[in-house]
């Protein structure tokens, strides 16, 4: 998105000793500095921003992919139909823990806290290792430029397991 910034104009004057070409003798003049009025610049601000992101499916197959900064990682897999079976089973809505990852520490360590809901169901995924998060919950940022996250061998659908737990 362009934007336009405007300066105040503060013409400064200024004396100064100026010889012309041509002539032996300097003489005084003002000097005028008249700052630029307005610049238009392309922002490159979060919306535009593109990342690489390297995702390592359930086989090991290795996809790298541009991203946005703001979308998460769920959006990521969606929209660039990343093939990770049975990702994101739930749409985003902390109950399948379907879209388990897991992050390099030096990543993991940077990332936003977990609400309770993401714990929980963190708890519940398969393959639990001390850097998994869910990928719904991780928004992408300027930072992750880079990482690599790696899909766990297994996935657990915990509204299937939830579903019949409800129905014995
Ligand atoms: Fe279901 Fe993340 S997509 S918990």
């Amino acid at each position: 998105m362009a934007s336009r910034t405007c300066v105040q104009v503060l013409a400064r004057s200024s004396l100064a000793l100026v010889s012309h070409p041509g002539s032996t003798k300097p003489h005084l003049r003002f000097l005028h500095t008249v700052p630029k009025l307005c610049s238009q610049s392309q922002q490159s601000g979060s919306s535009g921003s593109k990342m690489l992101v390297h995702f390592v499916n359930q086989s090991g197959v290795k996809s790298s992919v541009f991203v946005t900064e703001g979308e998460t990682l769920l959006d990521v897999v969606i929209k660039k139909n990343l093939d990770i079976s049975g990702f994101g089973a739930c749409e985003g809505t902390l109950a399948c823990s379907t879209c388990h990852l897991i992050f390099e520490e030096s990543v993991y360590d940077k990332l936003e806290p977990m609400v309770d809901e993401e714990i929980d169901m963190l708890d519940l995924a398969y393959g639990l290792t001390k850097t998994s998060r869910l990928g719904c919950q991780v928004t992408v940022e300027r930072w992750m430029d880079g990482m690599t996250v790696h899909v766990p061998q297994e996935i657990s659908d915990q509204r299937g397991k939830q579903e019949a737990v409800s129905t014995k």
